[in-house]
């Protein structure tokens, strides 16, 4: 039951035995008891680069109480200011970060400053410090192949953290608040980080595609590739599992060469020999390194 007065409203909810009254504020204060409730309330931000990541991260930042300033591209940037603010994100591409840290530190800029770029570290932002910003990383694990405004979308997503305590700090709120993980990936593994990133998804991608490539040689219908995609969803879970377990991703492994299954391995390389040669070099080190992850995985 819920009942409305001129300065309350009562809202009695049933429990299992009795009534239980609850006193909440009027409408217009309970929406700004929910405001100061955002976990980012009152933090204010600019972004430098509002293109796929810079545009999501606002939207995800303004969903949970963030204050948007500013944000531009290229033409506003010899103008950008965020003196007095919290944050300055910048989510431009990594070849001009470097050039866009200097003319940022032309200026005072926000208390932190965070990239969102993967291979590079915190020290491509330095120039910055000498106006007395911290900086930092803020690299969300994840595909961003347009804006993703959605604050659904940030749930679960890994957030590699580096730089200073107060820009870490701050990343790890961010990501605290939407509902997604960090740690720190510190400089010196950074290029590799971003490295074994490109083996997760486009790798994985490469080999899908190239499994459609031999059906379609076959002549075989498209319905073949939709199982391929819903076999490697499979074996995702399956990996997926044994990490939750604590075992190592090579635990899920299935397949012939993980079985030590020759004659069919030997059928698989005669038939390639014959449709698709250029396949056998990938096929041969797949096997190798299927072999190790096998290894690793029983131990
Ligand atoms: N896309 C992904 O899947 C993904 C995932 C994780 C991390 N990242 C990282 O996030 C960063 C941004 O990537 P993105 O994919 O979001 O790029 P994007 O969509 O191409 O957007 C780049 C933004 O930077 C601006 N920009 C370009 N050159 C600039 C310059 N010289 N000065 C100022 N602003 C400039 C662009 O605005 P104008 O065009 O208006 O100048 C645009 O708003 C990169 O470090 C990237 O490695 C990307």
């Amino acid at each position: 039951m819920v009942t409305a007065g001129h300065s309350l409203v009562k809202i009695a909810i049933l429990q299992t035995a009795e009534d239980k009254e609850i006193v909440v504020p009027p409408a217009r204060c309970y929406r700004s008891l929910v405001g100061t409730l955002l976990p980012l309330h009152g933090l204010s931000f600019s972004v430098a680069g509002p293109g796929r990541v810079g545009a999501s991260l606002a939207a995800w930042l303004t969903a949970c109480g963030g204050r948007q300033q500013t944000a531009t591209g290229r033409t506003g940037l010899a103008e950008l200011a965020t003196a007095g603010q919290d944050l300055l994100l910048v989510a431009v591409p990594d070849p001009v970060l470097p050039a866009v840290a200097v003319e940022l530190a032309r200026r005072p800029q926000a208390a932190v400053a965070l990239h969102t770029s993967g291979s590079l570290d915190a020290e491509v932002l330095a120039p910055l410090r000498a106006g007395g910003t911290a900086v930092g990383t803020l690299h969300p694990l994840k595909a961003f192949p347009h804006p993703l405004p959605d604050l659904e979308q940030a749930r679960g997503v890994f957030f590699a953290v580096d730089g200073d305590p107060a820009a870490r700090a701050l990343a790890g709120r961010l990501a605290a608040a939407w509902d997604a993980e960090a740690a720190e990936v510190p400089a010196g593994a950074r290029s590799l980080y971003h490295f074994a990133a490109t083996l997760a998804a486009g790798g994985v991608v490469t080999l899908l595609a190239a499994a459609q490539e031999i059906a379609e040689r076959l002549g075989l219908p498209p319905a073949v590739t939709r199982g391929y995609l819903e076999l490697c969803k499979g074996a995702v879970a399956a990996a997926a599992e044994a990490h939750a377990e604590g075992q190592p991703l090579g635990a899920a492994l299935t397949g012939p060469v993980a079985r030590g299954d020759h004659a069919t391995v030997e059928r698989h390389l005669e038939a390639l020999r014959a449709l698709a040669p250029e396949k056998l070099p990938l096929t041969l080190e797949l096997a190798r390194e299927t072999l190790h992850q096998r290894g690793r995985g029983s131990t």
